[in-house]
C-alpha cells in the first residue's frame, strides 16, 4: 500500500468548550486538543506557541485544572468541561494581567490567564513562590516575574470582591494541585477511515 493511500483512524467527537457542545466529525486519533480548537473550531485563543509542550502558551482549563492542550488528545477531552482563555471565567485575570503590565507584547496573556485562575482557585492567597511555580511552564520573552506576582495578587483582591468561590479540595492537595483523571484510551482500531 502506497503512503497516499493509508488511512488514518478517525473519529467523530463531540466537545464541550466554553460551555457550548461542538460536535467535531472525522478527528483523527492523534490530534492534539489544541489543534482541534484552532483549526476545527476556529478559535483564535488557546495560542500555538511551540506545539510540543515546551512553551505553556496553549494553556486551557480542563475541568478546572490548565492544561497544556497541545500535549492532550482530543479525544482525552470528551465529556470534559474545557475552558479556553476567551471564557468569562478569565475575565479578572486577564483584566489584572492589564493592569499589572504583566505580558507587553500580548502574546502569553490568555496562559498567564488560564494559570492564575487556577492558581487561586486552590491557593486564595499565594506567596511569590507559589506564583513562580504556578507559572513556571510558561515561557515569556518581554516580562518578569515581578509582574506575573503582581498580576495575581491584583488577580486575588479583585476575585475577593467578586466573591469568587475558592475550590478548597484543591487545597487540599498538593502544592501544585490535582492533575486531571483523564478517561482510557478507547479503541479505534475498527474505526479507520470510518468517522460517524
Ligand atoms: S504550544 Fe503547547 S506548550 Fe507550546
Ligand atoms: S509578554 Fe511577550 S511572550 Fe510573554
Amino acid at each position: 500500500m502506497s503512503e497516499s493511500a493509508v488511512e488514518w483512524p478517525t473519529v467523530g467527537l463531540t466537545l464541550r468548550v466554553d460551555g457550548h457542545e461542538y460536535p467535531v466529525p472525522r478527528v483523527w486519533i492523534g490530534d492534539s486538543l489544541l489543534a482541534v480548537l484552532r483549526e476545527r473550531l476556529d478559535l483564535d485563543e488557546p495560542r500555538d506557541g511551540c506545539a510540543v509542550g515546551e512553551c505553556g502558551a496553549c494553556l486551557v482549563a480542563v475541568d478546572g485544572i490548565p492544561a497544556a492542550s497541545c500535549l492532550l488528545p482530543a479525544v482525552a477531552a470528551v465529556e470534559r468541561d474545557v475552558r479556553t482563555p476567551r471564557d468569562p471565567a478569565f475575565d479578572i485575570a486577564r483584566a489584572a494581567v492589564t493592569e499589572a503590565g504583566a505580558s507587553p507584547c500580548g502574546f502569553c496573556a490568555p496562559a498567564l490567564a488560564i494559570a492564575i485562575t487556577g492558581l487561586l482557585r486552590r491557593n486564595p492567597d499565594p506567596g511569590p513562590a507559589a506564583v513562580r511555580e504556578a507559572m513556571a511552564g510558561i515561557v515569556c520573552r518581554c516580562s518578569e516575574s515581578d509582574r506575573w506576582i503582581e498580576a495575581v495578587a491584583l488577580a486575588a483582591e479583585a476575585e475577593a470582591e467578586a466573591g469568587v468561590a475558592i475550590q478548597h479540595e484543591y487545597a487540599e492537595d498538593s502544592d501544585t494541585g490535582p492533575q486531571p483523571d483523564y478517561p482510557e484510551y478507547p479503541d479505534y482500531s475498527d474505526q479507520a477511515g470510518d468517522a460517524p
